[in-house]
């Protein structure tokens, strides 16, 4: 994105053009910084250790076309559900391109993702006995939670440690794999998801330290190898106007130091490193444009806009925030304004104080910086408010590829039993 005379341009097209072409709220994605995103990790991750892989948590955006930009670049594909498989395999991944961390298996799920060929990355160990009962796995990893987790927003997205839901207690890492390799499994994978939005190069060789330390003894105990370490995703992208980027570089570095060292320790058969982000390559390569619609001044001034809690949850979910930019005015004096969505709930009412440009009008289109991750897949149609169309952009050309919701999308697939409706 750039500001040029005060007017917006994602890659090389106005936002005016996005707007008047598609409408507002509308998702726009630069894909040339989705490429460029991905190949500064890939080739940081690529130069410490060689034998690397990206796989793409397709949950922060599974937009087709986003997933294929990844695909052409070499990810493979984190998978949290069978539907993500699914999809990953229309898009043409290999079963074995796909780890599934899914959680909390139905039978429906383990018959299916079997039947996909897909890695399990089995979240308890309870799962095995159901898994071994449809089927024997090639391959088979357990996600470990080592005890230890962190994240930059909040709370709300540690997905590691004693409070989390995820992974396998370290006290049970040498069962899990004991059961597996006594049942008949002869290769396997380790998993651990570290935390989300991280920006600290240090955590990260922490954290693999811990990890390594967990199966590297039980790999050594039990005389197994591991075909790949996943690392999990997290890399971190700043969201605040002070926060500096994650030193991708320096993360490689440390973490593939302590990779290997402890792969030495524990005699283990150096195995392929695999991490699965999304944000990094996603999150900063997307916006949300959306118009102000009025300016009410009641107790306080709002600028109330068609983006709202329905369009980007994160801020009503976690309270992160999201810097905010408005074509034409970004060279004025600021003031502090309050900010709203359409629907009818406080929560909509997600900027408050933001030093917003003095003379912000009715018409004025507004652009949400880091979109691009866990913004259009968690949208929703609360209110009746429908979901935003996505639109690809790559130099001066863009393309729509998803269309806007429409009223026959809402009740799509509804069913009024006879005699209801008389
Ligand atoms: N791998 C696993 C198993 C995950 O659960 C996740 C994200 C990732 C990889 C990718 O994590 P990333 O590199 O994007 O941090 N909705 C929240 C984030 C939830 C993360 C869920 N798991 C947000 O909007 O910040």
């Amino acid at each position: 994105m750039r500001i040029d005379n005060d007017q917006i341009y994602v890659e090389d097209v106005p936002v005016t053009a996005i707007a008047e072409t598609y409408g507002t709220p509308t998702y726009v994605y630069e894909e040339n910084t989705i490429r460029a995103n991905f190949r500064r990790a890939l080739k940081a991750f690529s130069r410490y250790y060689e034998n690397f892989r990206f796989h793409y948590a397709i949950k922060a955006n599974n937009n087709p076309a986003i997933a294929h930009i990844l695909r052409q670049e070499g990810a493979g594909i984190d998978a949290a559900s069978v539907n993500e498989i699914l999809l990953a395999k229309k898009l043409g991944f290999a079963g074995d391109d796909i780890v599934f961390s899914g959680n909390f298996l139905s039978d429906d799920d383990i018959k299916a993702g079997l039947d996909s060929g897909a890695v399990f990355n089995l979240d308890d160990l309870s799962l095995l006995p159901r898994l071994l009962k449809f089927g024997q796995p090639d391959i088979l990893s357990f996600r470990v939670n080592p005890g230890y987790g962190r994240s930059n927003v909040g709370d709300y997205v540690t997905n590691a440690g004693p409070g989390a839901k995820f992974g396998i207690h370290p006290d049970q890492v040498m069962d899990a794999y004991r059961a597996a390799r006594d049942a008949g499994i002869k290769r396997f994978g380790a998993h651990m998801m570290p935390g989300s939005c991280l920006l600290d190069p240090g955590y990260f060789a922490f954290i693999t330290e811990l990890l390594l330390d967990i199966i590297g003894s039980a790999g050594k105990e039990l005389e197994i190898n591991f075909d790949f370490i996943d690392l999990g995703g997290g890399l971190g992208i700043p969201y605040l106007p002070d926060e500096q980027p994650l030193d991708v570089e320096a993360t490689a570095a440390q973490v593939a130091e302590v990779f290997t060292r402890k792969v030495g320790e524990y005699g283990l058969k150096p195995p392929r490193m695999v991490m699965e982000p999304a944000r990094y390559f996603v999150g900063d390569a997307g916006y949300l444009v959306g118009r102000v619609h009025s300016i009410k001044n009641s107790y306080t001034e709002i600028v109330g806009t068609d983006i709202g809690m329905n369009t980007i949850a994160r801020p009503a979910m976690y309270g992160a925030y999201h810097h905010i930019y408005v074509n034409g005015r970004e060279s004025e004096d600021r003031r502090p304004l309050g900010l709203t969505g359409q629907v009818c709930e406080n929560t909509d009412y997600w900027v408050r104080d933001r030093e917003l440009p003095r003379d912000i009008a009715e018409g004025d289109l507004v652009v949400v910086e880091n979109a691009g991750a866990y913004g259009y897949c968690m949208s929703y149609q609360y209110n009746g408010r429908l979901r935003p169309a996505e639109v690809l952009v790559n130099g001066d050309r863009h393309h729509l590829i998803r269309r806007r919701e429409e009223f026959e999308d809402m009740i799509r697939d509804t069913y009024v039993p006879d005699g209801l409706d008389k």
